[in-house]
């Protein structure tokens, strides 16, 4: 380690778009690797929208690993930010700043400490799934700052052991999560399915019905749902992997039908799932039911669907519309029947395309 008088800082920026499941995941088998019951399947959103930007730094100076989200100080002992933390600096590489005339080995990695500040530009756990561009953008800058050999693949097993949906977030595009059949989790990773080019037609319409946080975690939620769900089994074993199978060929055909059914169908049924849970779980409210009953009125007045909607663990309506002029028409619907900042109805809109991992850094 060297550096003039010990003062140095070495710091990397990364930014990280946010992710929403069209075939989603809801249960773990193992709580601690994070290892999900059944596949799931992902758009990655345009990270100029719904993104998080994280600053990693390292310096001899600081006493403790701290961290701080969007302005405030979390706590970095819960297991989760342990296990990345722990897997990344396993990995660590040489590093050297010619400039600043920084050599740190390997080894050092275990001994320094790091200051990691996180910002989301959007509501955090909201149901827009924050923990999923929160913990891959962790993942994707320390893996920068501390230079590992390590590709997307590799990083999203990592980003996995942080929050589930994360590992989606290392691709733009479509991603698959496969749940993987090791006891370690190696084999539990994501992969992409079409990249952000593929299928530029889509927009997706947000409507943020509510940007308070959530009363339950996804992580307690679906861990309440695996001990008392009756549903749970047959939906994992039997509904989910016909449906995977379909809707990679719905989006490998551009297939605007078969794509709008599946994710529509899912998104029920996951929130069916936590409607059958114990005590259940509401994370859908009565604008939320009011969207959907809007669009499938829409999608039965047309000869072909036009607009799909998934609602993730929150009462916020992702809409996936089939091309531009749908979209124009679906948010000309939605402001007149939602308009944004009354009393009864939602909070604001956000647009945006399909995108792809953008490195700031
Ligand atoms: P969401 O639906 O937003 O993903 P979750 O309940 O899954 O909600 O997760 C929310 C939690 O994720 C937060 O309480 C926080 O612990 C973590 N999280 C969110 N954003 C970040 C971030 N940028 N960096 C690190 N952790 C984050
Ligand atoms: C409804 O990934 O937030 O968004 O793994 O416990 O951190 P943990 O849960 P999380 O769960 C996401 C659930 C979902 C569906 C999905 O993204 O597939
Ligand atoms: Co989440």
């Amino acid at each position: 380690m060297g550096g003039e008088a010990e003062k140095w800082v070495l710091m990397v920026t990364a930014r990280t778009p946010t992710n929403i499941a069209v075939i989603k995941y809801w249960g773990k088998r193992d709580e601690t690797l994070i290892l999900p019951i059944n596949d799931s399947i992902s758009v990655t959103l345009d990270p100029s929208h719904l993104c998080t930007t994280t600053t990693v730094s390292v310096s001899p100076s600081f006493d403790q690993d701290r961290m701080w989200l969007n302005g405030k100080e979390i706590s970095l002992q819960g297991g989760r930010f342990q296990s990345c933390l722990r897997e990344i600096r396993a990995r660590a590489q040489d590093v050297e700043d010619k400039k600043k005339g920084i050599t740190i080995k390997k080894e050092d990695w275990q001994k320094l400490n790091l200051h990691i500040a996180s910002y989301n530009n959007f509501p955090t756990a909201a149901g827009l799934a924050s923990s999923a561009a929160g913990l891959a953008c962790l993942v994707f800058s320390l893996a920068k700052l501390m230079n590992l050999k390590e590709d997307n693949s590799q990083l999203s097993a990592i980003a996995r052991q942080g929050s589930g949906s994360a590992c989606r977030s290392l691709y733009g595009g479509f991603v698959k999560w496969c749940m993987g059949k090791e006891e370690n989790g190696s084999d539990s990773l994501a992969v992409q399915l079409a990249d952000e080019k593929h299928w530029d037609d889509l927009v997706i319409i947000i409507a943020v019905v509510s940007a308070r946080q959530k009363e339950t975690s996804s992580t307690s939620g679906m861990r309440d749902t695996v001990v008392t769900s009756a549903l749970i089994e047959h939906r994992a074993k039997e509904v989910v992997p016909k449906r995977i199978v379909e809707m990679e060929d719905a989006i490998q055909n551009r297939d605007f039908p078969s794509f709008a059914r599946l994710a529509c169908t899912d998104s029920n049924q996951f929130h069916a799932v936590c409607l059958d849970t114990y005590p259940p779980i509401f994370y859908m409210n009565d604008t939320s039911h009011r969207i959907i009953s809007c669009v499938e009125k829409w999608n039965r007045a047309e000869e072909t669907p036009q607009v799909a909607y998934t609602f993730d663990a929150g009462p916020n309506a992702v809409m996936i519309a089939r091309n531009r002029k749908t979209a124009a028409s679906l948010l000309q619907r939605l402001l007149y029947n939602f308009p944004p900042q009354s009393d009864t109805d939602l909070d604001s809109y956000i647009i945006g395309d399909k995108s792809i991992l953008q490195d700031a850094g």
